[in-house]
């Protein structure tokens, strides 16, 4: 298997918090995909990329049909085996997106979530997903960032580089895979429709209980760039007081592909 997660070992219990918040508080941006892609009445669903499991938990609770979710990390299978133990419609395996074990043709619906950001060779995911979706099936990707259309005011010159892309970067992420999604997905000859599914500007009580909630993650990822403690303390003073004075004003564009095998 070519598969390299890239998440080191000590961040990973701070990156699975953030995945169990960011499940939460997109749900209401991936149930109306859910709706439109026709899950709940799926026979057989494969979710690529499935982490932690708590997406796939939503897609197993949705849906009627069978789950089959792969991921490249087997330590992650184990957290997702832990979070799924009530869903007996998912089963799940360790394997590398890039090269799934599954023969052409099998699954009426595949998703992934925020997959294609991380994937050494999104081209080849994308081609993958398309080779095993039945003809006239559908491929979802939903919450692929893109972080140069990031808005974010009051700014901050020095940190905001590192928060729009710089920092994903250097995790060996694609800051921008959201504009990519329309070429991937056409490459791997999907009848493919784009769109942007978070179209609602949080509150600033919503920006900030996500900050709190995700708080560890955002301050090592300061820390990893060389920020100082004293730099850090700075910046979070003010991005609290202006969430707390309620000005604060944060938009992250999450595009969406949906791709329909040709039959
Ligand atoms: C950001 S997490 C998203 C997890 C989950 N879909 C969610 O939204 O909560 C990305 C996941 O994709 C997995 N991943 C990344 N590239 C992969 C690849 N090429 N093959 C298999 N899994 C991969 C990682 O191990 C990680 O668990």
């Amino acid at each position: 298997m070519d598969f390299k997660p890239k998440i080191p070992l000590s961040q990973l219990n701070d990156f699975i918090k953030k995945l169990e918040l960011q499940a939460l508080e997109t749900s209401e941006e991936r149930i109306p995909l859910y709706n439109e892609i026709g899950l709940k009445n799926a026979n057989l669903i494969l979710d690529v990329g499935c982490g932690s499991g708590t997406v796939t938990r939503d897609i197993a609770n949705y849906s009627k049909g069978k789950v089959v979710s792969v991921d490249g990390s087997k330590y992650m299978i184990n957290v997702a085996s832990k979070v799924l133990k009530n869903n007996k419609n998912v089963v799940l395996l360790i394997s590398s997106a890039e090269s799934l074990p599954f023969e052409n043709n099998v699954f009426d619906i595949i998703t992934c979530n925020l997959l294609l950001m991380w994937a050494n060779n999104p081209q080849i995911v994308v081609n993958e997903m398309t080779r095993v979706v039945k003809p006239g099936g559908t491929v979802l990707a939903s919450l692929e960032p893109d972080y140069g259309g990031k808005l974010h005011y009051p700014e901050n010159p020095k940190i905001d580089p590192i928060f729009a892309g710089k920092a994903i970067r250097k995790k060996g992420g694609d800051p921008h895979i959201g504009r990519k999604l329309r070429l991937l997905f056409v490459k791997a000859g999907l009848l493919t429709k784009i769109g942007i599914g978070n179209n609602r500007i949080w509150t600033c009580e919503e920006d900030k209980a996500y900050y709190l909630h995700s708080r560890d993650f955002y301050i090592k990822t300061m820390k990893d760039v060389g920020l100082s403690e004293e730099e850090i303390d700075k910046w979070e003073y003010e991005y609290l007081k202006s969430l707390d004075d309620g000005i604060q004003l944060n938009f992250f564009p999450q595009f969406y592909a949906i791709g329909i095998k040709k039959k």
